[in-house]
């Protein structure tokens, strides 16, 4: 990002902006002495350049709301028009005419693969889903209470130990790492789902398609297809979604350009939080507590005179409702049809409209974790497997952009605010 550098003529007021720079470096010299000044939202640098004094105006925006970070052009979404793109397609069309795998595709190698393409890279996927057994071996060492998102980070990171020769610029191995990732990601789920269980994993199905092979793995037996079907889409929703904070945690990651695993397990970590992917498993929690549609009024008021998050609810980019929870009410209508209805969806259609009716103004609305939620427990996923799957499905936007880092890598390594003391003496411990 670039810094405007300013002047202060003698004995006049303001400043005048005399050079865009970066590297905090000016015409060449380098800055030598450095003094922070925060005023209405601007930190003012004051550098002693030379024998001359300037300035430097630094917005500092919390949470790097709004700061370019990258250029790509994997997806785009459009937070006030309710818009998102993965390669320029617009999510409706992916949703409902296109496969995970296809998407995937798409968003790793930039374009919509032909059938050939397609069936390659289906039967690689398919001959990689199996876990060595030594890695079987260390998930039973994991705790049963353990949450699956740790159990899932550590297992990405232990792929680099079996995998570890590192070949970043042969396209070879990029391939294979993308290959390997998305075909052992939801095996390592679904084992330790079943493990934590006391019972050994079910190994792959080689006639199942990808969303049918991992339900057929968490549940023990095959799915119908129109619950696969509605599981696919769902993969598809959520695989990729510009730079969020694990896409960005994957991002610095790849670009101090270590091997693709440690990239995806920091992604994992990051996916975690209850802020980010582990909201869906909050919203059907909070679903639960509200526990009827004749308390949605009563939990909302309180959550809001409380100053309470309503899990499912606000987007740092949309300010419509998402594109992606409208697709999912729509499947979530269907799975209820098919498989029996859910009395926990009519609570949260009920607790949309009034969260509309007090924060539509403030741009409020369901994100993709409000539905998606409901949509899982029908699928039989358990609740702490919710983001998990995300994983699975986001490992195809991860990897996007772990190869995309890799085009045009520099390593990341933004500037701070200082805010600290200077010059401080250390206090022997005796005196303290
Ligand atoms: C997603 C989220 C972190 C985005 O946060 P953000 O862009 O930093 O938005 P802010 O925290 O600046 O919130 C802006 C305003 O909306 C309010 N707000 C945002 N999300 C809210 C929610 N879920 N419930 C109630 N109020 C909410 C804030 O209190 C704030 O109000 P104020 O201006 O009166 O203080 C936030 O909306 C949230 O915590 N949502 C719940 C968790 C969730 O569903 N996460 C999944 C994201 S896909």
């Amino acid at each position: 990002m670039f810094i405007d550098f300013y002047h202060r003529p003698a004995g006049k007021q303001g400043f005048h902006v005399i050079e865009r720079g970066r590297d905090r470096r000016v015409s060449g010299e380098v800055v030598q002495k450095v003094e922070t000044i925060y005023s209405d939202g601007y930190y003012f640098v004051a550098c002693v350049l030379g024998l001359r004094w300037i300035m430097a105006a630094y917005e500092f925006r919390a949470g790097l709301e709004g700061v370019p970070a990258t250029q790509s052009s994997i997806s785009y979404v459009d937070g006030q028009r309710g818009i998102l793109e993965y390669r320029g397609i617009a999510i409706q069309e992916l949703a409902h005419q296109s496969t995970f795998l296809e998407t995937a595709y798409l968003l790793i190698w930039g374009h919509l693969p032909n059938q050939a393409d397609l069936a390659e890279f289906q039967e690689e996927i398919q001959s990689h889903r199996r876990l060595k057994y030594r890695i079987r071996d260390m998930m039973k060492c994991f705790p049963e209470s353990g949450h699956p998102m740790d159990a899932l980070q550590a297992c990405a990171a232990a792929l680099g130990l079996f995998y570890s020769k590192r070949a970043l610029d042969d396209p070879a191995y990029v391939r294979a790492a993308v290959v390997r990732l998305l075909a052992k990601v939801p095996t390592m789920v679904a084992a330790f789902q079943l493990m934590r269980k006391g019972n050994d994993p079910v190994q792959p199905r080689d006639d199942l398609g990808y969303a049918a092979n991992f339900l057929y793995m968490l549940n023990e037996k095959e799915p119908d297809p129109l619950a696969a079907h509605i599981f696919d889409v769902c993969l598809t929703l959520h695989a990729e979604h510009t730079i969020n904070a694990s896409t960005f945690s994957a991002m610095v990651t790849a670009s101090t350009l270590t091997d693709p695993y440690g990239v995806i397990a920091s992604a994992v970590g990051t996916l975690a939080g209850p802020l980010h992917g582990g909201a869906a498993e909050e919203v059907v929690g909070m679903l639960e507590e509200v526990g009827s549609v004749k308390n949605v009024q009563t939990y909302v008021d309180r959550c809001l005179m409380s100053k309470q998050r309503i899990m499912g609810f606000g987007h740092r980019v949309y300010k419509v409702k998402d594109p992606r929870a409208m697709i999912l009410q729509g499947l979530a209508e269907k799975l209820f049809e098919q498989f029996g209805h859910d009395q926990y969806y009519d609570i949260a259609v009920a607790l949309e409209a009034a969260v509309a009716d007090r924060l539509a103004g403030k741009g409020i609305y369901p994100n993709v974790d409000f539905y998606s939620g409901l949509v899982y427990r029908k699928l039989g996923i358990p609740t702490d497997l919710f983001t998990p799957v995300f994983a699975i499905s986001r490992t195809a936007g991860w990897l996007a952009h772990w190869k995309e880092q890799l085009g045009e890598n520099r390593i990341f390594r933004p500037t701070q605010i200082y805010t600290g003391l200077h010059g401080t003496k250390y206090l022997p411990i005796d005196q303290r």
